[in-house]
């Protein structure tokens, strides 16, 4: 069983955001110059994953216009001797096939995931959410992958969090699983519980933005009744499904920024530019400068 299709859901009002969201989607928020799902698209296809399916919704209309050819700006970009800029334009586009599906309302992540449920068909797929900046190499997904590969189950990203930051996040009941390659980082799950109080969590392993996930999560969704505000969540769906097959958890290499977050972004963004080769140097001397 190979991994062929990334679901990369777009489709929210990014009201943490309002007002740069007004009019713009949160997915084309730059950090640094590339826009958060760039960055996750580029995940995908260094995990060797050939196929993004968005789900978009009204207003997000930018998304696809990023990953389509500007045969303007090319032309454009050529005229003026910016050959390197007009090829990594171009390279944009044709990093991966693309696919768009219509959420029509914004009902939640696992309404949006089901709303792709026709063009992955019944075959497991990636889900990636670009709030969820991860920089790492070999990248979150590619990881994942290999759990995939190994077990042909459902694997969902899991990272260790500040005990008392707990409520922020999905956060799993499970056991290490004791087999050798995995460096203490597998876990079966046993069960998921959505933003609890510190008191009554399981165990500070968090859920992160990056699944793979078997068709049946199709079924578990469809069968999920909508929660708070009309929402149907992926967590509820995901309950159902550890109730049907084994679900594994992944302690990911990596650093994770919440880019969904104010602080979060910020932080990626100073940590990004502080690796960049053409800007960290410059950058650094002015954060010195500073004298915080
Ligand atoms: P978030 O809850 O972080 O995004 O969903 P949001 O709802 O857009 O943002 P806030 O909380 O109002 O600021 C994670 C990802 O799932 C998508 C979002 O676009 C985001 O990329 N999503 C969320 C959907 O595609 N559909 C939904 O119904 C909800």
């Amino acid at each position: 069983m190979r991994i062929r299709k990334a679901v990369l859901p777009v489709a929210g009002l990014g009201t943490r955001f309002l007002p740069a969201t007004k009019a713009q989607p949160k997915e084309m928020l730059p950090i640094v110059d590339k826009p958060l799902v760039q960055y996750a698209v580029e995940e995908v296809a260094s995990s060797g994953i050939p196929m993004v399916v968005f789900v978009t919704g009204r207003g997000k209309q930018a998304i696809e216009n990023h990953f389509d050819v500007s045969a303007e700006l090319e032309q454009e970009l050529a005229g003026r001797g910016k050959e390197e800029l007009r090829r990594q334009m171009r390279s944009i586009s044709g990093m991966l096939r693309f696919a768009y599906v219509r959420q029509q309302n914004p009902r939640g992540l696992g309404h949006a995931i089901l709303t792709a449920r026709d063009v992955v068909d019944e075959e497991p797929f990636a889900v990636l959410l670009s709030d969820d900046v991860i920089v790492n190499e070999p990248p979150c997904l590619k990881q994942m992958l290999k759990v995939f590969e190994r077990y042909e189950c459902s694997v969902i990203a899991i990272q260790r969090v500040p005990h008392q930051t707990v409520s922020s996040y999905g956060v799993i009941r499970g056991h290490l699983v004791d087999e050798p390659g995995w460096e203490k980082r597998l876990y079966r799950l046993e069960d998921m519980i959505e933003k609890p109080s510190p008191q009554e969590a399981p165990s500070n392993l968090a859920v992160i933005g990056r699944y793979i996930l078997t068709p049946t999560i199709f079924e578990a969704l469809s069968a999920t009744t909508p929660g708070a505000g009309g929402e149907i969540q992926l967590t509820d769906g995901l309950r159902r499904l550890l109730a049907q097959e084994r679900v594994y958890g992944y302690v990911f290499e990596g650093k994770r920024y919440d880019a969904g977050d104010k602080l979060g972004f910020l932080q990626a963004t100073v940590e990004i530019a502080l690796q960049r080769p053409d800007l960290g140097r410059a950058f650094r001397k002015y954060l010195r400068s500073l004298h915080l």
